[in-house]
């Protein structure tokens, strides 16, 4: 039986401006869960939208329609959006979903049944934008302090989750967990700025508007947005009903990967709830950096970017993908550009791999009308390549343990330059014009071939749209993994299709 593993992307919040930084979790996890895939996974890969809260309201009451109807309207861009990058999501969650909202609603009555919810009254600053309560000590210069906005003092009655009782657990829990925050920093962040300094019971009903999901035994109340988005990995999978097959399956979750401003929420609040609902705990939060544009926020007020699908549309979906996947070290801040993401493609995709795939390719029709044949003529610069090449897939795999992406793919384009040195060292065309070199010939064309072929395997999770093109030209059956454990799966006497241009270099007016 394969193993599984469970993956979510945080739900976005339905926006019609999706920039390039909303894209860039969903493509890292994406590549993850396709690479779990490929080695023999069992995935469930999990994305959707946070539809309720006080600022969907707002924005739709502007708009003059209601929630529902703004939200719908949104919903079909989002899944386009997702559908231009290639994202092989298993399923699709939208908290107003009805059986999301029943779920949330089982989840907060359990809470307040066995008393970790409770009524009282709130009185304090909460941020719309960020749909966070804050406390005065949190504010920085009384703004919010994830996005410098005004708060608003509000004062009602609500509920309750106590989240102090939770706090020592929680403690407990990451001790024994050192791999539940990843990386390390933001651990010790939540630590030091959060868990130690006290957990204060966390307020999670609104009375002051009406877009959200209504709690059964009190209506007036909206249950916080929060707990109705956190619940949603769990209600996908048919939580509350803990013997549906998918919950038994697939919970607890392998990995939640979210962008560094939530990992609050994911690693505080989700765990007290979990625990409070007497459920296992995700397995790992892994919080990665933002995307930024000349060092600064992507902001639709500064208009400093573009919809993502006029750069698919300009250098190709795996252009795009390859840049958000390799420009970035995972957990770190990195910076978007188009000029960086022209010269990416030009030197990695267009000159690194494309132009190696075609002149091999080329050569092998020039000199063998387009079949491989591999006499094995072999000699040691033959033998250190196939050694890097072979050696490969442990490398990528402890990469991709760590969620080294950006690493993981270096390494593959590591050895693609070394199959361009190759060619540059044995010459394929002077050994032509000798009709007693052949099979030194052919023998160096298959090393090359083969080479290629392990290589876009390992580069399916990356680049998916292009590793199916090489594959699909070099005509091979051997696509399996398993394949690429060793040099020599590639088919001889076959015949390869004609090459194509992968990617074309990018003119830029500089
Ligand atoms: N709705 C919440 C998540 C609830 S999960 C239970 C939310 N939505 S969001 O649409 O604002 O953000 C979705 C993801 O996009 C987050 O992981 C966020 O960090 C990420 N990004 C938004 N802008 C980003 C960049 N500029 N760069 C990288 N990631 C960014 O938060």
């Amino acid at each position: 039986m394969s193993k599984k593993y469970y993956i979510t992307t945080p739900i976005y919040y339905p926006s019609a401006n999706f920039h390039i930084g909303h894209c860039y979790t969903t493509i890292i996890a994406d590549s993850i869960a396709r690479y779990k895939r490929l080695t023999g996974y069992d995935v469930f890969f999990q994305t959707g939208t946070d539809e309720h809260g006080e600022k969907i309201e707002k924005k739709a009451k502007e708009a003059g329609v209601t929630p529902k109807e703004y939200v719908d309207k949104i919903i079909a861009d989002a899944k386009d959006m997702w559908s231009s990058l290639g994202i092989s999501y298993d399923y699709f969650i939208r908290t107003t979903d009805k059986n999301h909202e029943e779920a949330v609603q089982k989840i907060f009555k359990k809470l307040y049944d066995q008393g970790d919810i409770y009524k009282s009254e709130y009185k304090g600053l909460y941020c719309v934008p960020c749909e966070s309560f804050w406390t005065e000590s949190q504010t920085v210069d009384g703004k919010c302090p994830d996005c410098g906005r005004e708060l608003k003092m509000v004062s009602e009655e609500a509920y309750f989750f106590r989240l102090s009782a939770y706090q020592d657990k929680l403690i407990k829990f990451y001790d024994e967990h050192p791999d539940f925050i990843l990386p390390i920093s933001r651990k010790n962040e939540m630590l030091n700025n959060f868990i130690k300094p006290g957990l204060e019971d966390l307020c999670v009903s609104r009375t002051s508007f009406k877009w959200g999901i209504p709690v059964t035994f009190d209506e007036k109340h909206v249950i916080y947005v929060w707990i109705d988005a956190l619940s949603n990995y769990i209600t996908s999978l048919g939580y509350p009903d803990e013997n549906s097959p998918l919950y038994k399956k697939y919970w607890p979750a392998d990995l939640h990967l979210v962008g560094k401003e939530i990992v609050r929420f994911h690693t505080i609040i989700w765990p007290c709830m979990l625990m409070a609902l007497g459920i296992p705990l995700p397995k790992q939060v892994f919080g990665h950096g933002w995307l930024k544009i000349a060092g600064g926020k992507i902001s639709k007020s500064l208009g400093n970017y573009k919809d993502p699908r006029e750069y698919i549309s300009a250098y190709g979906v795996d252009a795009v993908r390859y840049y958000a996947l390799r420009e970035v070290p995972f957990g770190s801040d990195g910076n978007f550009s188009e000029e960086a993401l022209i010269s990416r493609t030009n030197t990695d995709l267009a000159n690194n791999l494309g132009n190696l795939v075609n002149r091999t390719i080329s050569m092998s029709h020039k000199y063998f009308d387009g079949l491989t044949k591999n006499p094995n003529i072999n000699e040691s610069i033959d033998e250190d390549l196939k050694k890097e090449v072979i050696a490969l897939k442990d490398i990528v795999e402890t990469k991709m343990q760590e969620l080294k992406v950006n690493e993981a793919i270096d390494e593959i384009m590591e050895v693609l330059r070394k199959c361009n040195k190759y060619i540059d060292d044995t010459t394929p065309w002077s050994l032509a014009k000798d009709e007693t070199k052949k099979d030194r010939l052919a023998t160096i064309l298959y090393n090359l071939l083969e080479s290629i072929r392990i290589c876009a395997i390992l580069l399916s999770p990356f680049i998916p749209t292009t590793s199916d093109k090489i594959l699909d030209e070099l005509n091979t059956k051997a696509r399996s993994y398993e394949s690429v454990s060793s040099f020599g799966s590639l088919e001889t006497n076959l015949k390869l299709n004609e090459p194509t241009i992968l990617f074309n270099r990018i003119e830029t007016k500089n």
